[in-house]
């Protein structure tokens, strides 16, 4: 119990617990009417408590065993960059890290992890990076397509920040197929803590929209524990997405980066982590949801239990491993033995041990049949739901 006073697992500040009862009550209308007013989804957060986690749970389960069966979608992760123009304050990549040893792959490098990755049984590739000024769009596009020329069978997913809608339009254009994005928090006084004044919510979520309506597959999501986040705050995350309506939601505990003004805070509750999990799931029963690198950094067994509390997706590292341990965004980021995509194995296995099993596919949200190879015929499905 001793490691749990580092961990945040809520502030009790503003509302009060709700009895087990009245908990369970509301859990049951989220699955009913796929959302809560916001000082009832508060309400619910600040809440969590052993029991009512594993009613959310058992209940999250279900629903992701009737929408997507007893699969697990892995995708292959390429941490391409970790050159980063911008200055978060929680992210150990951030421009201002001094300490950071920045790299880049290079084309080539890419192409080897996608290659290693498809015979490895990926057909998902995320191209994830810092927002490095050097990865104009033309580079991106010429990426995009090197990759889509070589694997016309695989996903590719971008993770590189914010750009013009132009941008977006010209990557998709290209053949990337989804984005993943995190908003990081929906609230405003909570965004201002965590970010410099030169960013903005209000263009972090414009971008999502752009995307969205471009017919990217889109992800957002957040951090769990960041400082002075609230359970009002965590709901305003929670009527946000159910706004915005992705296909995908990547939450993970907040982990301090000792070179970061955020070196002292404490790191985010596994617990709390795992209920917001499982309370996303019956919000929205298609999401594509990952147990992320970050929720198995602080607990051995963290993917695992991810999948129990309705998670679906796991995105294991396919970097070459020289450079895994420079893309530093918090302290102890699993990267080797079964985080490294080449131990598929393991990977298969824990996996198993839960009572799963690895799809060797794309792993498409739901919604998004896959409509042809090239961009032209692929439809925007956003304007369809
Ligand atoms: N702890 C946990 N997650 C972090 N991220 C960045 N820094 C940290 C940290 N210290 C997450 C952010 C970002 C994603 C790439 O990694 O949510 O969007
Ligand atoms: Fe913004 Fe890394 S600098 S997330």
């Amino acid at each position: 119990m001793e490691q749990y006073k580092q961990e945040k697992n809520m502030d009790m500040l503003g509302t009060s617990r709700l009895s087990l009862g009245e908990g369970k009550h509301l859990i049951d209308r989220l699955e009913r009417e796929h959302g809560l007013a916001n000082p009832e989804m508060a309400a619910l957060i600040e809440s969590n408590c052993p029991e009512l986690r594993d009613y959310a749970r058992v209940k999250a389960r279900g629903i992701a065993d009737r929408q997507y069966g007893k699969g697990i979608f892995i995708r292959g992760l390429i941490e391409f960059t970790n050159y980063c123009k911008n200055d978060c304050y929680y992210c150990g990549i951030r421009c201002g890290n001094a300490k950071a040893k920045r790299y880049r792959l290079s084309t080539e490098e890419v192409m080897a992890c996608c290659r290693e990755g498809e015979r490895l049984g990926f057909r998902t590739f995320v191209l994830q990076g810092g927002e490095d000024p050097y990865y104009t769009d033309e580079r991106m596009v010429e990426l995009i397509r090197r990759i889509r020329a070589a694997h016309p069978e695989c996903a590719i997913t971008l993770s590189i920040g914010e750009r013009e809608r132009e941008s977006y339009e010209r990557f998709w254009e290209a053949g990337a197929d989804r984005y993943l994005l995190r908003h990081e928090t929906a609230s405003e006084s909570h965004y201002r803590k965590l970010h410099p004044h030169n960013l903005s919510l209000e263009r972090r979520m414009q971008c999502l929209k752009n995307l969205k309506e471009i017919g990217f597959q889109t992800g957002c999501g957040f951090m769990v524990g960041s400082p002075g986040q609230t359970a009002r705050q965590l709901a305003e995350d929670f009527a946000f997405i159910r706004k915005l309506h992705p296909e995908m939601v990547g939450i993970g505990p907040f982990i301090p980066h000792h070179d970061t003004p955020f070196a002292n805070e404490a790191r985010g509750g596994l617990e709390l982590t795992l209920y917001l999990l499982s309370l996303l799931r019956i919000q929205q029963p298609d999401l594509l949801l990952p147990a992320t690198t970050a929720l198995a950094t602080i607990h051995p067994r963290g993917r695992e239990m991810g999948i129990e509390a309705g998670a679906n997706v796991v995105m294991p590292n396919l970097s070459p491993s020289d450079v895994r341990d420079k893309y530093s965004l918090y302290d102890g980021k699993v990267c080797t033995g079964d985080e490294a995509a080449e131990c598929r194995e393991c990977l298969e296995r824990r996996i198993e041990s839960v009572g799963y099993h690895v799809v060797v596919g794309r792993g498409d949200h739901r919604g998004h049949i896959r409509c042809g190879m090239t961009p032209a015929t692929r439809t925007p499905m956003a304007f369809l739901n």
